[in-house]
């Protein structure tokens, strides 16, 4: 089992930005807990973070025939980016949303999400736990196949 985890915009400055909101802990520190997740659970990951709409979606055409899944957190793009949810959609792999935040309980403008349309699950508002959630829901989706 092959994931690729992508981080979207403003992510890269976790610790430093909005700390109320988003922790305390830095972009490193959630790198090291992704890792350490797939290791524990069982699956191979790549991570990737950029602040860049298509260099996003570059990353999702890249898991084509060499992912078995795909872990998202679109930042900020998930309320904006039909194109992410195009690349979602054209490479057809499954794949998780997750949001430190719970965006639903957060202003109007978060509580679309577009690429959650071609997400099969979303994880917001547990903070780094909803990316290891997001890998064992695929492990064990992976599992039944
Ligand atoms: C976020 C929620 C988004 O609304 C926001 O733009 C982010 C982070 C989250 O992880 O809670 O940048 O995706």
């Amino acid at each position: 089992m092959k994931l690729l985890v992508i981080n979207g915009p403003n992510l890269n400055l976790l610790g430093v930005r909005e700390p109320e909101l988003y922790g305390k802990r830095d972009f490193a520190a959630l790198e090291t807990y992704i890792r350490e997740s797939c290791r524990e659970l069982g699956a191979e990951c790549e991570l990737f973070q950029s602040n860049h709409e298509g260099a996003i979606v570059d990353a999702i055409q890249s898991a084509l025939g060499r992912m078995d899944g795909i872990v998202i957190n679109p930042a900020a793009y998930t309320h904006t980016s039909v194109a992410i949810l195009d690349a979602l959609k054209a490479v057809a792999l499954p794949a998780v949303e997750v949001h430190l935040t719970d965006i639903r309980e957060r202003e109007s403008f978060r509580h679309v999400s577009y690429a959650g349309m071609a997400c099969e699950k979303t994880f917001a508002g547990l903070g780094f736990e909803g990316y290891r959630r997001a890998v064992e829901y695929l492990v064990n989706r992976g599992k039944t196949i």
